[in-house]
């Protein structure tokens, strides 16, 4: 276990460095797999997920070296095998081995994937996508076994967004030579880069809004890609700038992908400026309140929702934000509470009194975004806290620690 410690009420000031995006990576390392050749995957984020899908791959025979942030995956001898390992448990994207072992060999025998604790994660509309083009789904003893003859083409409707049954069906669909047609996909730039990856092994795809055409091939070919920058680490530096930072200037940020943040901004008074990739971003004293909503991309990311949970709690007015995406991704919000902060959870609204002094508290960390919005509360407390639970953090952040040290942070860390 690793505890942060955290000496808050000091303004930060400097310069970050926004690393590869994780979900991106995560996606497109899997994919890459399809092309059963040598890739070469630049701008990949040294982070824990990372690492835990690299050890899942090495165990289907696939070579990987990782030098700086460079990734090179051959899967030229990649080998059928049934996932029944720990990590699959630990993280989300393990699903998107169903995917691809059947796209590859038509079967696949894996453990209830995991991820992040906060509430139910439920992989229906997955199933129900791998059922529409003929894969015949058993669930046992906590695994998934996944079985079809033949795959058919078929004209698809997502009931509802998603992130990782959108990566599912277009792994699953990339080796289905007839046109399938999939609607309703999710737009995320993390679900659009593993298209682009998927079009560089030779699949034709075409996307009209959310919907999306695409004749698989069964022969792919090896490819390089360039990783887009993580807007969820951005779009967290920024928030934590926007409370405590001087001057905060962000670089290798995609400002594309950060809309919803800059219009979050306006709204609530926090003053910025970007040029090309770099976002600079001052604290303001005068915050605004603001009621938000969570929702797919382009809204505001659920992803974004734990940090900005705490800078609505130092704004002159109260707020109101309605997660739509994860009802229950609400544990930073008892330890907020721990810390002086007022917010009340009614059905998925968290209600945030506004005006709010929090001071220092003994933290516990749960999850990967929780967790990164706890550290920056005890920024902003008076006094010395203590957050349990790096781990989760690392998952997802590389150099958090680091960098908050180089922005003039007083912040250590302890295993114990
Ligand atoms: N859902 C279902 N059934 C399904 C799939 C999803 O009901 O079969 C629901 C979920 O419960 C949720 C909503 O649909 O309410 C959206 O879930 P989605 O499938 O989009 O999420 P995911 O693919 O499991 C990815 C990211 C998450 C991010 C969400 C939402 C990865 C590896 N994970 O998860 O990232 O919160 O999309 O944008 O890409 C994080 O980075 O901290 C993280 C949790």
């Amino acid at each position: 276990m690793k505890l942060v410690r955290v000496k808050g009420g000091k303004l930060l000031e400097g310069d970050v460095y926004i690393q590869g995006s994780k979900n991106s990576a995560l996606g497109v390392i899997v994919a890459s797999l399809l092309s059963k050749s040598r890739v070469i995957i630049q701008n990949v984020p040294k982070i824990q997920d990372v690492f835990d899908i690299l050890e899942i791959i090495k165990l289907l025979n696939v070579q990987v070296e990782f030098i700086n942030n460079i990734l090179i995956v051959d899967s030229s001898k990649i080998v059928y095998s049934t996932l029944k390992n720990p990590l699959i448990k630990k993280m989300r994207a393990s699903s998107y081995f169903m995917g691809l072992l059947l796209s590859l060999f038509l079967k696949c025998e894996i453990e209830n994937p995991g991820g992040c604790d906060f509430g139910s994660r439920p992989i229906d509309m997955h199933l129900d996508f791998f059922e529409s083009v003929g894969v015949v789904v058993r669930y046992l003893d906590e695994g998934y076994y996944l079985k079809a003859d033949k795959l058919k083409a078929t004209r698809y409707r997502f009931k509802n967004k998603s992130v990782g049954a959108s990566i599912n069906a277009l792994l699953l669909s990339s080796s289905i030579e007839d046109e399938m047609i999939l609607e309703n996909i999710s737009i995320e730039p993390e679900v659009l880069q593993v298209i682009e990856a998927l079009v560089l092994m030779g699949v034709d795809i075409h996307l009209e809004k959310d919907t999306c055409y695409i004749k698989g091939r069964v022969n792919k070919h090896g490819f390089m890609i360039s990783l887009i920058s993580d807007r969820i680490e951005a779009g967290t530096y920024a928030l934590m700038a926007a409370a405590i930072g001087k001057e905060i200037r962000i670089h290798n940020v995609e400002i594309d992908h950060l809309r919803y943040l800059l219009d979050l901004f306006d709204k609530i008074n926090v003053k910025y400026k970007w040029e090309k990739k770099k976002l600079t971003v001052y604290r303001s004293k005068e915050l605004k309140g603001i009621e938000i909503e969570t929702s797919p991309y382009p809204g505001f990311p659920t992803d974004l929702q734990q940090p900005l949970t705490v800078l609505l709690c130092i704004s002159k007015e109260n707020s109101v934000i309605k997660e739509q995406i994860y009802k229950d991704r609400t544990s930073h919000i008892y330890e907020l509470n721990k810390m002086g902060a007022n917010i009340k959870i009614k059905d998925n609204c968290f209600y945030i009194e506004g005006n709010k002094r929090l001071s220092s508290c003994n933290l516990k960390a749960n999850d990967l975004r929780g967790g990164a919005s706890l550290i920056f509360a005890s920024l902003l407390a008076d006094g010395e806290s203590k957050v349990l639970g790096l781990q989760y953090v690392e998952r997802g952040y590389s150099y958090l620690i680091e960098n908050l040290l180089s922005l003039g942070a007083d912040i250590d860390v302890e295993e114990i």
